[in-house]
């Protein structure tokens, strides 16, 4: 395979919410949400835009590489909750980092992030001494109904970036959709086009930009839970290693229940599976980034550790990764 990270970034809003904060503005418990979820805390953009965190995460990252954004040959930005609809967020980071390089983002959900390592690894394959920025970046906050206890408990803020060049740190990935429009979505509103409906939308009011986030919870669980176990067997045969070789696992932090499914499911010992999902929440396309980078700035990984990476999200998509640790 094509690329290894050689640097890693990340940042988070600095507005803490924790479950006895929901509590005061809806229907919740403390007691609820950690067991059903596991978080207690989450960040939550305050004054700060989603676009600053993507900034300031892609610095740091840059930093940790010893790397210019002038040296960038592309920025890859992994988010469904840009400040913008268009231009791209990465255009935006592009212009304030000071980089010159293409940028575009995509939109995978929660399995962006290693979506967008599958397009880095076909540039690297064209152009092997390419360096890449990839972000994962977002503001559910933004977007989740909050009137809607069930959703909005378990999202939180957050942007993580990481610097990828020339190395064999990559050694599988691989992507996952089945397409799904009900189990967790948000739309655009009709728009108020005078040829349509009256220009009106279907609430009768000017149409807006977007609906707010709908999630069925148990289907959404059933495909994550089922989705990581086999994305993880099925990553590490096809990287040619046994699940014994994984020295971590990096999983999505979407809920701890379905990461504890995971753990009784696979033969792999519980303190493999690393975590922040109880002061982060699930931070979407963003989770993995910052998981990566905050394990990393600890000292957690040396060379040579086997990590695997699991995903998953709205689409539906799914997607895992092996990474030796080279860094
Ligand atoms: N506080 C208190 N009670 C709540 C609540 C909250 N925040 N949210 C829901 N409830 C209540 C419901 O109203 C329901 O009450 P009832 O039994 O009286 O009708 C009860 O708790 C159970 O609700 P349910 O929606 O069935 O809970 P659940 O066990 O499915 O847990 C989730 C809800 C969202 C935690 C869980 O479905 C989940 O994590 N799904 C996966 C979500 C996910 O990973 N999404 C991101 C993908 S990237």
């Amino acid at each position: 395979m094509s690329f290894s990270i050689i640097g890693t970034g990340s940042k988070s809003p600095s507005q803490i919410k924790t479950n006895d904060d929901l509590a005061q503005v809806m229907d919740t418990s403390d007691e609820w949400i950690q067991s059903k979820t596991g978080i207690r805390e989450r960040r939550i953009l305050g004054e700060e835009t989603i676009t600053d965190l993507v900034v300031e995460s892609s610095l740091l990252a840059l930093e940790d590489a010893g790397v210019q954004a002038k040296e960038l040959d592309l920025i890859i930005c992994a988010t469904v909750t840009s400040d913008y609809i268009t231009p791209s967020m990465a255009c935006i980071v592009q212009r304030r980092i000071g980089a010159n390089c293409p940028a575009f983002d995509i939109s995978a959900a929660c399995a962006g992030f290693l979506y967008a390592w599958d397009i880095a690894d076909g540039y690297f394959i064209r152009k092997p001494d390419s360096k890449i920025l990839v972000v994962g970046a977002e503001a559910v906050s933004k977007l989740v109904d909050w009137n809607d206890r069930s959703t909005a408990v378990i999202f939180g803020d957050g942007a993580g970036a990481v610097v990828l060049g020339r190395g064999e740190g990559l050694k599988a990935v691989k992507l996952n959709t089945r397409g799904d429009e009900t189990a967790l979505y948000a739309k655009y509103k009709k728009g108020n086009c005078p040829f349509r409906d009256n220009g009106v939308d279907e609430t009768g009011q000017p149409g807006g930009h977007a609906t707010f986030l709908h999630m069925e919870g148990q289907r959404v669980f059933q495909f994550a839970v089922s989705s990581m176990c086999r994305d993880l067997k099925n990553i590490v045969k096809q990287a040619g290693l046994e699940l014994d070789n994984v020295d971590y696992v990096l999983p999505h932090q979407a809920n701890q229940r379905i990461i504890d499914y995971a753990i009784s499911r696979l033969p792999l010992a519980p303190e493999k599976y690393l975590g922040n999902i109880a002061y982060r929440g699930n931070t979407s396309a963003a989770a993995i980034p910052i998981l990566l980078d905050e394990f990393a700035k600890q000292g957690q990984f040396k060379k040579g550790d086997i990590l695997a990476f699991s995903s998953f999200g709205a689409g539906l998509t799914s997607a895992a990764a092996i990474l030796e640790w080279d860094k």
